[in-house]
C-alpha cells in the first residue's frame, strides 16, 4: 500500500465540499483534509493547495463554508474534486442557497459550518486555512457523514 493510501486508510477523514463567494464569483472544491483545531473559539481548518481557485476566493472574501456530504452524494464529491472553477462553473448544475455570510450551501449537504478566515499557515505544498465558525446548521438529521475511502476515488 502506498503511503498516501495508508494515511487515508488509517487516519480517517471525511469528504466535504468547501465553498466560497467573492462578489458574484462562487466556487467549491472537494476536501478531505478538514479538522477541528480549537475548542474555544471553535476553529476549523482546511488544508488547501494554493493553486486551487477556491483558495483565491477564500483569501479575497475571508469566508468559507464546509459542506458535509453523505455517501450517497459521492457524485458531488467527484464533480467538485476533479475540475477547477477557473474553467467551468461547477454550480451551474448543482442546487444551492447562501449561508449567513454569503457562502454557497449545497442543497444536498447534510450539514454545514460557515467560517470566517482567522489565520493561515504554510504546510509543505498546502496552506492550512483556519476559520472561526460563524454559522452552522444540520440540514438532514440522522444522516451519516461520508468517510473518505481511497478506492472510492482513486481505484484499488
Ligand atoms: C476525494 C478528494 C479529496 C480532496 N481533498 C483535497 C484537500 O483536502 N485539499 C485540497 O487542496 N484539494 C483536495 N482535493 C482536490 C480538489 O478538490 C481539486 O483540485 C479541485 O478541482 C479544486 O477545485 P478549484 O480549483 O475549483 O478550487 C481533493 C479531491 C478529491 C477527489
Amino acid at each position: 500500500m502506498n503511503l498516501q493510501k495508508m494515511v487515508t486508510t488509517y487516519i480517517p477523514q471525511g469528504i466535504f465540499i468547501v465553498t466560497s463567494r467573492d462578489g458574484n464569483k462562487i466556487n467549491g472544491m472537494t476536501a478531505a483534509w478538514v479538522s477541528q483545531v480549537s475548542f474555544k473559539p471553535t476553529l476549523l481548518s482546511v488544508s488547501i493547495a494554493p493553486q486551487r481557485y477556491t483558495y483565491e476566493l477564500i483569501t479575497n472574501s475571508k469566508y468559507f463554508c464546509i459542506n458535509v456530504l453523505s455517501k450517497e452524494h459521492i457524485d458531488l464529491a467527484k464533480h467538485f474534486g476533479f475540475k477547477t472553477g477557473r474553467q467551468i462553473n461547477k454550480f451551474e448544475t448543482v442546487a444551492y442557497k447562501f449561508a449567513a455570510n454569503g457562502c454557497p450551501v449545497l442543497e444536498d449537504a447534510i450539514a454545514y459550518f460557515e467560517c470566517k478566515l482567522v489565520g493561515e499557515c504554510e504546510a509543505g505544498d498546502h496552506i492550512i486555512v483556519i476559520g472561526e465558525v460563524v454559522d452552522h446548521k444540520i440540514l438532514k438529521e440522522g444522516k451519516e457523514p461520508f468517510i473518505f475511502k481511497w478506492e472510492d476515488f482513486f481505484g484499488g
